[in-house]
């Protein structure tokens, strides 16, 4: 009891300390772990709504049209497959109801199918890892250890020696527009999947591919102010990089929130996986840049550079993003003062998606709307993203297990 009147003491001065420093930040209570599960018990509400609408299991939600209530869905093979499964796994966790269980099994098998075809792009780590990665963490099903080094296997193939990173795009070389190697920073999100491949088998070369591709990435793709680039050119026998470009940004310069949250969270996923404290720094430091040009909302606008602020959309995706990764180092750090900042920026963040501004409530089957896919292609823009949703409830069930940590008097485990 002590401790939580120390530790709350502490929350609300540093609150105080970063709000006056910001002006006029929204301020937040902080979740009490009975809020956190009406949230998580909200999104239950939800998912049951959609497997309802759903028709078979092979197709997967993506966004809700302006003009809808329900998810439209997609047929299993793009980059989103694999969020559903991985939001009924999510699901499943923070509330233990085996009829989602149940639906999360049989959403997840229909993925495997995807592994017959040639691999296409690094979007596998996404697919497999949110799905097969999130039902093997929760079940230890031998069939999901099998699919999972299987998938791993075929992003294996993208990896290039001579630039040490990962293909993203093997369309875009093939069409010459980024060619002929490129490298988005999503791609560091994938490399969990190497991480959790090298931990499940004997063959180190996953972990290795790994390593190597967020040094590239981190030497290349992280401009000396601490926000990334969205696109790296390499070529593909020197390694030599030749050009920085965007594909989802206002321009090649400016700062696409999502990118940067992707950022945000590979870096932190390689700390925990590799325990490289340089990791941890870049994390850090992209995540400074990230808050310094945050809104006072707490979800960014879709590129931080785009002159039509404030008239223009938010990426409510980038917030859940960014809040999951938040939560994630808030755990890492070992310092109280860091753990602190990460868990109070990731809170706020959290109530604000909660909120009336972005809970989908009535509007529709999403839990959130907001979010922006492709604004320079006018493609998914301020609509709800499925992705979103997945970082939101990972968020949620991540903060659950934070409180339930803290209440019981010991530690978080590691995911
Ligand atoms: N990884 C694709 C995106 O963030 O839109």
């Amino acid at each position: 009891m002590k401790i939580k009147i120390k530790y709350s003491l502490f929350t609300s001065v540093l609150l105080l300390v970063v709000s006056a420093s910001l002006g006029q930040q929204q301020e937040y209570a902080s979740w009490t772990l009975e809020e956190v599960q009406e949230a998580i018990d909200h999104c239950k509400v939800k998912t049951e709504r959609t497997i309802v609408n759903l028709e078979g299991y092979d197709k997967s939600p993506r966004t809700i049209p302006a003009d809808s209530k329900h998810w439209e869905a997609k047929p299993t093979g793009g980059w989103t497959s694999g969020f559903w499964a991985g939001i009924l796994w999510y699901v499943y966790e923070g509330t233990g109801s085996e009829k989602i269980k149940i639906e999360a099994e049989k959403f997840t098998n229909e993925i495997e199918t995807i592994l017959s075809v040639p691999v296409k792009s690094h979007d596998l780590g996404f697919i497999f890892q949110c799905s097969y990665g999130n039902g093997y963490r929760l079940t230890k099903n031998g069939a999901y250890k099998k699919t999972l080094l299987i998938a791993a296997d075929s992003l294996s193939h993208l990896y290039n020696p001579s630039v040490g990173t990962i293909l993203s795009w093997p369309a875009q070389v093939s069409n010459k527009v980024f060619s002929p190697h490129n490298t988005i920073i999503d791609n560091m999100m994938n490399l969990e999947l190497l991480f959790e491949a090298s931990k499940l088998s004997t063959n180190k070369k996953y972990y290795k591919m790994a390593v190597s591709h967020a040094n590239v990435t981190a030497k290349n793709q992280v401009r000396p102010n601490n926000t990334v680039y969205h696109v790296l050119i390499y070529d593909d026998r020197t390694g030599k990089a030749l050009r920085k470009a965007t594909h989802q940004g206002f321009s090649d310069e400016s700062v696409w929130a999502r990118g940067q949250g992707w950022g945000i969270y590979g870096y932190a996923m390689g700390y925990r996986e590799t325990a490289n404290r340089k990791y941890l720094k870049i994390a850090d430091k992209l995540a400074k840049a990230y808050l310094k040009r945050l809104s006072k909302d707490y979800v960014p606008f879709w590129d931080f550079d785009d002159p039509a602020i404030p008239n223009t959309p938010k990426d409510a995706s980038a917030a859940s993003i960014v809040a999951s990764a938040f939560l994630e180092l808030s755990e890492l750090h070992n310092k109280r003062a860091k753990k602190e900042l990460y868990r109070t920026w990731a809170e706020k963040m959290l109530r604000s998606l909660s909120s009336p501004s972005y809970l989908s409530g009535s509007r529709n089957d999403a839990f959130l709307i907001h979010s922006t896919g492709n604004k320079p292609r006018n493609r998914e823009v301020d609509i709800p993203i499925i992705y979103a949703d997945y970082y939101y409830i990972e968020a949620l069930v991540r903060l659950k297990k934070i409180l339930q940590s803290e209440m019981a008097g010991k530690q978080m485990p590691k995911r």
